[in-house]
């Protein structure tokens, strides 16, 4: 699977400059329909999900212009990119001086996707194929959280899962285009970008992506880095 998996993103993909991270280059399509289609082809799943992992989303993109304008948020410290998709933020971490990144994703595409994206981008990225929001925060330093709250499904387990990363210490960066189910109450800003996506997946091309921490905790946890100036 994992061998025709690559295959497939390959085969359905071509390899560009992200818009407004140039420095970075994804395997990207320019169509959702049609490689949903191939996806339910290829899969034999007429449920199978949207092919996320062939498009670089706008809050990971508010989230990887962020990361070039403040490095310091994650050089030299180890991130876990939740929800990672084309593994977007994690290669801009790593492209700013982060030591280690791990993209966790639940679709073996995007698992693909990430190593065969690190790989284009001349770094190495660790990937997690498997659902972790039931499980304990990972050993890393910095969470990094690109457009997750798009489903009210997957919406209610994700902050969770970042306040428990929180509270155990974990810096977590979020970036998002302000959508439905983003939990704003529990967020503070810190910078906003006018950030290039498609109307294949958005109702206009340039969409604003702002880019959150986590509200301290009781112990005042988790935001020092991101939140110094
Ligand atoms: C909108 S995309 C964002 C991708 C990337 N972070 C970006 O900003 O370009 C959301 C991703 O979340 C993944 N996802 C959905 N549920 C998940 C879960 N429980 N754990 C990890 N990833 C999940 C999807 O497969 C999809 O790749």
């Amino acid at each position: 699977m994992a061998s025709s998996s690559r295959a497939f993103v390959l085969r359905n993909t071509r390899l560009r400059p992200v818009p407004g991270l140039e420095e970075i280059r994804l395997h990207l399509a320019d169509e959702v329909l049609p490689l949903w289609h191939a996806v339910e082809v290829e899969t034999g799943d007429t449920d199978a999900p949207l092919p996320y992992w062939a498009f670089a989303w706008a809050g990971g993109l508010a989230l990887g212009r962020y990361l070039r304008e403040h490095p310091e948020a994650v050089a030299g410290r180890r991130i876990f990119d939740l929800a990672s998709g084309s593994g977007l933020c994690a290669i801009a971490a790593m492209h700013v001086g982060a030591t280690a990144a791990i993209g966790a994703d639940i679709d073996p595409f995007a698992a693909a996707a990430i190593d065969l994206n690190a790989d284009a981008n001349g770094h190495r990225v660790g990937v997690v194929r498997r659902d972790v929001l039931d499980e304990e925060p990972p050993d890393v330093d910095v969470i990094l959280a690109g457009d997750c709250w798009y489903e009210a499904g997957l919406a209610e387990r994700v902050l969770p899962w970042l306040l428990r990363c929180r509270d155990r210490g974990l810096e977590v960066l979020i970036g998002d285009p302000g959508r439905r189910y983003l939990p704003t109450a529990e967020l503070v800003e810190l910078a906003s970008y006018d950030v290039r996506t498609t109307t294949e997946l958005e109702d206009l091309e340039r969409k604003q992506g702002w880019v959150y921490a986590l509200r301290p905790g009781a112990e005042g946890t988790g935001t020092g880095g991101a939140l110094r100036s």
